[in-house]
């Protein structure tokens, strides 16, 4: 229990899921105090990310209903847990799904950002105490990533947030809470790419996009993107990409036109779809030799990748990255600046603003694809 002095729990409004893939439900909730070393967050700006959506419309976990999904947000901290010192009641904060604890084994490497203590949480749970902080009539609502943006106040520990200036938009920098920064991170820190180089980028929502955006910033020759949207060749021209393949209207497999495109095979590619047959496309895609696919996706089916190990044998190298490698604590604040000094764009990824009350209509977007990112602003 958290000391003599800590707040009271609070009731406020929540988008709580019910079921897997049945609509959200505007209900009132009871946010229990933050316990130690965790703060109490006012969430000002959340967008939907697609994980969010995947993971609603997963029945693999049916136990973890009612559930508070969300995971891409800014707020303001509202009251802090017993032995917290780095944050204090007013800061301004991004929330973050895989913490850093800052002592264990991955966060001493410099190596990984897989923190073994506040890394991706599954099981619906704070990692503290494996209980919920959110309840209604006493029953639980499970978290989601420990992170649950979808309600007007969530409890993170504070590991699992960072602190930025109250100067940068918090409708805008949310983006960078999850998936601008995992397109980043991928192309600037898991596959550094270099100069002159040439990338194929499958898929060209968010993260995708923020890969091309990072590989132009990095001088890359060729940004070929992928997607089965013809909506998508607009906007990927404007975030960096040189060509544009819709595999539907190719009658050859499109690894043959991207090889055709960059003299055997790219150097870099990404899988930002969430289909793992699309991994392998992706595999197929790069240069033998040296060739890295980097895949960032969660499928929606079928975990398992197959690949003809030649492909493996002959060079190439598969890496999978969460939040683009990057170390919340210690990455996140000099991507913040890079946005305030406008070195990287976000705005234009956001394609919708929409009240807190609304918030099954940005899931419905989502699900026909007809948006990038949808900012969902909370009552203030
Ligand atoms: N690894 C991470 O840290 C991380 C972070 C955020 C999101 N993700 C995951 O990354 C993926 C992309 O996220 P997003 O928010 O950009 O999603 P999104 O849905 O906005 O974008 C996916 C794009 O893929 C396209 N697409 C679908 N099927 C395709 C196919 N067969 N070939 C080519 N393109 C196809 C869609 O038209 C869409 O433009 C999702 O799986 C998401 O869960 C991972
Ligand atoms: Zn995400
Ligand atoms: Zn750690």
């Amino acid at each position: 229990m958290a000391g003599a002095s800590s707040p009271a729990a609070i009731t406020c409004r929540a988008a709580v899921a019910w079921a897997p893939g049945r609509a959200l439900v505007m209900e009132e909730v009871e946010v229990a105090s933050p316990e130690a070393m965790e703060i109490r967050v006012r969430v000002v700006s959340t967008s939907i990310c697609r994980s969010d959506v995947t993971q609603w419309q997963s029945t693999a976990q049916p136990d973890l209903f009612p559930r508070i999904f969300g995971h891409e947000a800014s707020g303001v901290v509202e009251s802090v847990g017993e032995g917290v010192t780095e944050f204090k009641v007013g800061d301004h904060v991004l929330t973050v799904f895989i913490g850093e604890c800052m002592s264990c084994k991955h966060c001493v490497s410099g190596k990984s950002n897989m923190c073994q203590k506040l890394g991706l949480e599954r099981k619906g749970v704070m990692h503290s105490d494996q209980r919920t902080r959110f309840s209604i009539r006493g029953k639980p609502v499970y978290h989601y990533c420990a992170v649950s943006s979808f309600s007007e106040y969530t409890v993170v520990h504070s590991g699992c947030a960072v602190k930025v200036s109250p100067t940068v938009p918090m409708d805008r920098i949310c983006l960078l809470s999850c998936g601008v920064s995992a397109g980043l991170g991928a192309a600037w820190k898991v596959a550094d790419i270099s100069e002159g180089s040439t990338v194929v980028i499958f898929g060209l929502g968010t993260v995708g996009l923020s890969v091309a955006q990072g590989a132009k910033l990095r001088g890359a020759s060729i940004i070929i993107g992928v997607d089965t949207n013809p909506e998508k060749q607009a906007k990927g021209k404007a975030f960096g990409i040189t060509d544009f393949i819709n595999p539907e209207n190719l009658n050859e497999p499109v690894q043959q036109v991207v090889k055709r495109l960059t003299n055997g095979g790219a150097d870099y590619s990404f899988e930002c779809v969430g289909d793992t047959g699309v991994v392998s496309t992706a595999l197929q895609s790069c240069s033998d030799g040296w060739g890295l696919t980097v895949t960032l996706g969660v499928p929606k089916a079928k975990p398992e990748v197959s690949a003809h190990y030649a492909l493996l044998l002959s060079g190439r190298t598969l890496k999978g990255s969460l939040f683009g490698g990057w170390k919340p604590k210690s990455d996140l604040p000099l991507l913040v600046d890079k946005y305030a000094n406008k070195e990287i764009q976000v705005d234009g990824l956001v394609t919708h603003d929409m009240p807190f009350s609304d918030i099954n209509k940005a899931f419905e977007l989502m699900l026909e694809n007809r948006c990038l990112r949808c900012v969902v602003h909370m009552p203030q």
